[in-house]
């Protein structure tokens, strides 16, 4: 028979490993709820024998804070790549290229990589010695896994003395298809491939199990750098190479018309290749372009990741099930009979909207083609085979959430639930959006808490989140949660009280307003107060606060009257209120780029410059000024190029400051 001392005694251990588990190895061995059960099993054991020891002791086992990845802001943001997927995209990749430069038509030089299907790691040398590595995390701040690299023996751990003094490389952390198989082979928990075990092996606090995975890495792109290194991403390849890091063997300088011939090349090696890649990078050669073409948006206008073709599979199209998204869309989604795709098992694909199932004639029952394509959701191609006695699919016209109507547009494909936010489903999507990653980001609110929670009425709008640790007891009661998770939870949202401008506004969920959008409106407003009260000012038709909204570049009049539209309703405008009573929203960041004279100040362009107006425009904005298409009195420069019209002619009119392209390239650093 056990006796309560020694029942006591394993309680204690079992919490303690738990505990182990949970915050050292970032891999639970129970859940909370049988965490808790067991914590309360002690204390009640305890309680009732205060002799079997001291309380303190119980106490601390599961106080500790979980130890999580020191995180690392990346001195310049950890980019994607965009995609591109058939040979007549890559011509169009490279007239935009050319039309951006202004350019003529001589071919273009690129360095083909393959993709590597790993991890992006940021590797920083100091002094010629390796400092630290963070993760790519969230682009502009990743998680610092230093000891982990270490594990890795291809690192080099100094640089040779014609490194610059600090240098920031970059590259992908990867496990070759043979060390997967054979970690796979050693362990109970498998792995669904080398990229997801690649990131379970370098993402462990404990950096003893990082050294007995087997991790490699390819170096093959610039960070930071205190000095330059090359002139050429070719050139920089053979530095990265010289100072001892792997580089791609199958990388290659070619010219622009030799990339289809090198895709297929690719294409056909890749299977015997032994680790996994899913398309090639072309990068454009000469640093000096890349420098002038510079980001749009997420991705670098001079790097293209050409992806291999989709992988194809058929299946029964079991059902379509309308989801309806945060601005009430309602979008039909084929659920399948699950199929193994290219090594994913894909059960869910978009239909994307009532036209495209007449369009693509595809019936519940019947037997459908279906693609996947790099991490796109997977797609319905069209109809395989007729299903018995089926019929042709029709769309709800009415929210199947909340019951209102559905009504479509005459110009628009998408059919809205009208319910706003009388919907559960549209509340819901905007909480998920609100907590979510480019958003607030706050751990723990992931769509199912966010789900939960609302249909518990813990949370009925965004505020209501920053109100949850006054229930952080409530929620540590919750089947699943516990104490710490729920301290977690706390912990979480307060450190997202404070928050930068171009996330509040995306956070919003704003119909057209996405996170670059946001990023505009950030920065031609600046501040919360100045954008809240302008967009307030803007809901009046023919405003100049409207007219200087629509005009902002890459804004325009559609998602100007999106955001009037938002501001108009007061439940809007008591949902700011609120959030202001909890947020510091800080001011958008100018980009160290204060000391140009064109900082803050809003340009227009007109008429016909030498250089090409997208690279103008790039320039100025990146220098921290606004570029507006239309003139009013609150222009300061207006770039005159040859044949101006009436733009030139209204900023003489208002005595505007004129500058000639000259002028400009100047003050923007250029000549
Ligand atoms: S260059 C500014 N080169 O692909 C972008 N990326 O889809 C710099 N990747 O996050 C990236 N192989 O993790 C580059 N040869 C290669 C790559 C590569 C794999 C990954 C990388 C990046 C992702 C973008």
């Amino acid at each position: 028979m056990t006796t309560t001392k020694t029942r006591f005694t394993d309680l204690l251990a079992r919490i303690a490993e738990a505990n182990t588990a949970y915050h050292t190895h970032d891999a639970p061995v129970m859940s909370d709820a049988a965490y808790d059960a067991l914590r309360r099993e002690a204390e009640a054991l305890l309680a009732t024998h205060p002799e079997l020891g001291d309380a303190q002791a119980l106490a601390e086992i599961g106080a500790k804070p979980a130890p999580k990845f020191k995180k690392i802001i990346h001195a310049t943001p950890m980019l994607s790549l965009d995609n591109i997927f058939t040979p007549e995209d890559f011509p169009e990749f490279c007239a935009r290229i050319r039309r951006f430069l202004g350019l003529d038509d001589t071919p273009l030089e690129f360095v083909a990589e393959p993709k590597i299907d790993g991890l992006s790691i940021s590797l920083t040398y100091e002094h010629h010695k390796f400092t630290t590595a963070a993760t790519r995390g969230d682009g502009t701040e990743g998680e610092d896994v230093t000891a982990n690299l270490l594990t890795l023996k291809s690192l080099p751990l100094t640089l040779p003395k014609d490194a610059p003094a600090k240098i920031e490389i970059r590259g992908e952390v990867y496990m070759t298809k043979a060390d997967f198989l054979a970690l796979n082979e050693s362990q109970d928990k498998k792995f669904a491939n080398p990229r997801n075990a690649a990131a379970g092996s370098l993402r462990q606090l404990d950096s003893s199990i990082t050294a007995k995975r087997k991790l490699s890495l390819f170096a093959y792109a610039q960070g930071e750098s205190s000095a330059p290194v090359a002139k050429t991403h070719w050139e920089y390849l053979q530095k990265l190479q010289d100072w001892g890091f792997a580089v791609n063997p199958l990388s290659k300088l070619i010219s622009e018309s030799a990339a289809e011939a090198f895709q297929t090349h690719i294409g056909t090696a890749r299977a015997a290749l032994p680790y996994d890649i899913d398309g090639v990078v072309y990068k454009v050669n000469d640093l000096a372009l890349q420098a002038r073409l510079g980001f749009a948006g997420r991705a670098p206008r001079w790097a293209i990741a050409w992806k291999f073709p989709a992988e194809r599979a058929s299946s029964v199209l079991e059902d379509i099930e309308i989801q309806v998204g945060r601005t009430g869309a309602l979008t039909p989604r084929a659920r399948l009979t699950p199929v193994n795709v290219g090594g994913v098992l894909v059960q869910y694909a978009t239909l994307h909207n009532e036209d495209e199932i007449a369009r693509k004639d595809v019936h519940i029952g019947d037997t459908v083609e279906l693609q996947r394509a790099g991490d796109v959701i997977p797609q319905i191609i069209g109809l395989l085979k007729r299903g018995e006695h089926t019929k042709p699919f029709v769309f709800p016209t009415h929210c199947p959430v909340c019951g209102s109507l559905a009504v479509r547009d005459t110009d628009e494909a998408v059919r809205r639930c009208t319910g706003g936010l009388s919907c559960p489903a549209q509340v819901t999507e905007r909480l998920i959006h609100f907590c979510s990653r480019g958003a607030f980001d706050i751990e723990g609110m992931g769509e199912k808490t966010v789900v939960e929670f609302y249909q518990d009425g813990l949370i009925k709008s965004a505020p209501d989140i920053f109100r949850l640790p006054e229930q952080e007891q409530k929620i540590a009661e919750r089947e699943g949660w516990g104490k710490l998770s729920a301290a977690n939870l706390t912990a979480a949202i307060q450190g997202r009280r404070t928050i930068a401008l171009p996330r509040f506004i995306y956070a919003l969920g704003i119909r057209r307003v996405g996170e670059n959008n946001a990023k505009l409106l950030a920065r031609h407003y600046g501040t919360y107060a100045n954008w809240r009260a302008s967009m307030q000012a803007a809901t009046e038709i023919g405003s100049d606060a409207r007219l200087e909204l629509g005009s902002i570049s890459g804004v325009g009049p559609a998602i100007a009257t999106d955001l009037a539209a938002f501001f108009a309703e007061p439940h809007n405008l008591a949902t700011l209120d609120a959030l202001e009573t909890y947020l510091t929203i800080t001011d958008a960041p100018s980009a160290g780029t204060s000391d140009s004279p064109l900082a803050g100040k809003t340009i227009v362009f007109t008429g016909t410059l030498s250089m090409a107006r997208p690279e103008a425009k790039a320039r100025a904005e990146s220098l921290g000024a606004k570029v507006t298409e239309s003139v009013s009195k609150k222009t300061d420069f207006v770039v005159v190029g040859a044949d101006a019209g009436s733009k030139a002619k209204k900023a003489t009119e208002l005595g505007l400051k004129i500058l000639t392209e000259e002028e400009f390239r100047e003050m923007a650093g250029l000549n």
